[in-house]
């Protein structure tokens, strides 16, 4: 089973949008796939599913069993772990409990191919409890000159977390968010990016696409909602990726198709400052 959050310690950077598209596309693809929606604005809850109870606090603060969280989402094969504001308060919390979430998905009954965790922006105790139960970090940025600290802060984060709490935890991928890809900036934050991370696949490129921005509203994932449209494209491709890279694991090959290699799994969370041979 593939554990992979969508993080990034600034707000507003697509990663809600990232979560519901990878999981709805992998979901749409045939695979069992759990949504963990560990924000309490409860955006990614609101988009494919309802902000109802019993949802993720009270899984947390044991007032229900962790089977009894999973409520069905408006995609089929998509499971939602929703959020509420409640939420806040699960999160103010002390280190046995950061465990409490990779504890409980440890022992769902469902056999998932994939979780996909919807991370909240800052670099709290909920972000802290969502790293440690996931494998994979998918970073999201908007390609700005910012991007490569804002990347660099979530390495710095997940670091911690690895060196205490989970030492199955590293930096996956890089999604540039909302590209307007006539824009030079834009060139010169992937090429930066892509130069700095050499270990991973080049980023992800999803386009500004206003239908990204109206699916939420329509309650439906972008691959039901605007199935031509350049998000659903982008999207698309991150998906193929990521179940590309699923059968190379199962077949134990070393070798991934978009051009990269085993190294994309580093020792470490960090960059390495050269590729690993
Ligand atoms: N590629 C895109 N094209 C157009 N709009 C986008 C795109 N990606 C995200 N958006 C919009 O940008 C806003 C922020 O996106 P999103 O909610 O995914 O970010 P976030 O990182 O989850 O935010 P937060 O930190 O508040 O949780 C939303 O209104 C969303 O619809
Ligand atoms: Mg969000």
């Amino acid at each position: 089973m593939r554990r992979i959050a969508i993080a990034s310690e600034k707000g507003g950077v697509g990663k809600t949008t990232t979560a519901v598209s990878l999981a709805a596309g992998l979901a749409l693809q045939g695979q069992r796939v759990l949504l963990v929606d560990v924000d309490p604005q409860g955006s990614a809850t609101r988009w494919i599913g309802n902000i109802v109870r019993p949802d993720l606090s009270d899984a947390l603060q044991g007032r229900h069993e962790w089977n009894r969280v999973i409520h069905p989402s408006v995609v089929p094969n998509l499971d939602l772990i929703p959020a509420s504001p409640h939420l806040e308060d699960a999160g103010r919390t002390s280190t046995p409990q950061l465990e409490r979430l990779r504890r409980g998905l440890e022992a769902l009954t469902t056999p998932y191919d994939t979780i996909v965790f919807d991370c909240p922006p800052g670099s709290g105790a909920l972000l802290t409890m969502a790293l440690t139960a996931a494998h994979e970090i998918f970073v999201t940025s908007e390609p700005t000159p910012l991007a490569l600290a804002g990347i660099r802060g979530i390495i710095r984060v997940g670091g911690r977390i690895r060196a205490d709490l989970n030492c199955d935890l590293h930096l996956a991928r890089i999604v540039f968010c909302r590209v307007q890809s006539r824009r030079k900036l834009s060139q010169m934050a992937f090429d930066t990016t892509n130069a700095s991370f050499p270990h991973l696949p080049p980023a992800h490129i999803i386009r500004e696409n206003v239908r990204l921005a109206e699916a939420p509203k329509a309650k439906q994932p972008i691959q039901l909602f605007a199935p031509k449209s350049h998000g659903a494209q982008d999207y698309g491709q991150l998906v193929r990726a990521v179940l590309r890279e699923g059968q190379m694991r199962e077949a134990g090959s070393r070798t991934d198709t978009d051009g990269t290699s085993a190294a994309a799994y580093p020792p470490a969370i960090g960059a390495p400052t050269r590729p690993v041979a």
